[in-house]
């Protein structure tokens, strides 16, 4: 890696408790080519010395996606470079190998504000999905039950910052989808339990506990079903190497890395995680994906579309629509 980037926008929606769409597109414009020079210049190299443009083509908030992508297409215009247009997924799937080089195939739990999925991936663009949130994505069920709990965004540091020393037995929470076949995640009746529970409580210590049990109800929920995962997993791939890839912005919490790390010991996995800074959203992850793209001879044309929505495993995703009619919040 030569240079990477990170500039941050979520100063301008703090007053706001969260994301406003229109900010985050302006706010991209604001700062693009800025970045890009900055990125440019840290490398140490110029325009000359690319192979090719990668940008995130989707999923999100479709305004901060489009002028990523029109920067990329305008520089690959220019240049007569190839573009790779990058699923945001894809480029947390290849996060891990940004600092090792993991072989596929390999299980990922994805994890940040707006996915939380199981995932078998066997190369380049290739992903099962083995389960999916219901409800809400684990970030966002962290980003939610802070705003209860009084603290900033995003609530997810905020919450792990919270619960450091904290009673994580003092309260107990729902455990869904426990037993249940599949690889599925729930997470709203946890919020649901943990914003009542918020409502009552004015000391310090009894926030604590809370984040401390809230945190602690996220991890073993997502260690239960990945759990579910590995069996499936490891008896598809009796006798071969067991590897396991947690990535996404919740990768980068302690306690879901700890109880992940037993989880993988006890089923014979070996464990890759992102370093902390590669958890989260950043441009690394998307140039690594758009490299392994384009040395197995795929680019994108000019016309490529900013996608709000793009799952990584397309019939999974159709046969088994998480925001079909009557479903709310995953955006998977
Ligand atoms: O991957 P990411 O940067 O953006 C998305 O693609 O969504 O993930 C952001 C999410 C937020 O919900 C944030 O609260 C959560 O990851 N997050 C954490 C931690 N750091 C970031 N959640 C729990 N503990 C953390 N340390
Ligand atoms: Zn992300």
């Amino acid at each position: 890696m030569l240079s990477s980037v990170i500039s941050t926008q979520i100063a301008a929606h703090a007053p706001y408790g969260g994301v406003v769409p229109e900010i985050a597109a302006r706010a991209h414009v604001e700062v693009i080519d800025a970045v890009i020079l900055q990125a440019m210049s840290d490398a140490g190299v110029g325009f000359d010395g690319l192979n090719g443009v990668a940008a995130t083509a989707g999923p999100g908030l479709v305004g901060g996606v489009m002028v990523g992508l029109s920067a990329g297409k305008a520089i690959a215009l220019a240049r007569g470079l190839p573009l790779v247009a990058v699923n945001h997924l894809e480029g947390h799937a290849v996060s891990a190998r940004l600092s090792e080089d993991i072989a596929y195939p390999f299980l990922l739990l994805l994890v940040s504000g707006g996915h939380c999925q199981l995932l078998e991936v066997s190369g380049v663009g290739a992903c099962r999905r083995l389960g999916s949130t219901i409800d809400d994505a684990a970030g966002e069920a962290f980003d939610k039950i802070a705003k209860t709990l009084g603290l900033p965004y995003p609530g997810g540091p905020a919450l792990e910052k919270l619960a450091e020393g904290g009673d994580a037995s003092r309260f107990p929470l729902p455990r869904a989808l426990l037993g249940r076949d599949g690889c599925d995640f729930s997470f709203s009746g946890l919020k649901t339990a943990a914003a009542r529970l918020a409502e009552g409580l004015t000391s310090d210590t009894d926030k604590r506990d809370l984040a401390a049990s809230v945190q602690g109800a996220i991890a073993r929920q997502l260690a239960e079903r990945t759990d579910r995962a590995m069996l499936l997993y490891a008896r598809e791939h009796e006798g071969r190497d067991l590897r396991f890839v947690v990535a996404g912005g919740v990768a980068a919490n302690a306690t879901v890395r700890a109880v992940l790390t037993q989880g993988a010991a006890k089923r014979g996995f070996s464990l890759f995680a992102p370093s902390l800074a590669y958890c989260t959203d950043n441009a690394a992850m998307i140039a690594l994906a758009g490299a392994e793209r384009l040395a197995a001879g795929i680019s994108d044309g000019l016309d490529a579309q900013a996608r709000p929505r793009w799952p990584l495993d397309a019939a999974a995703a159709l046969a088994n629509p998480t925001h079909a009619f009557g479903r709310k919040g995953a955006k998977a």
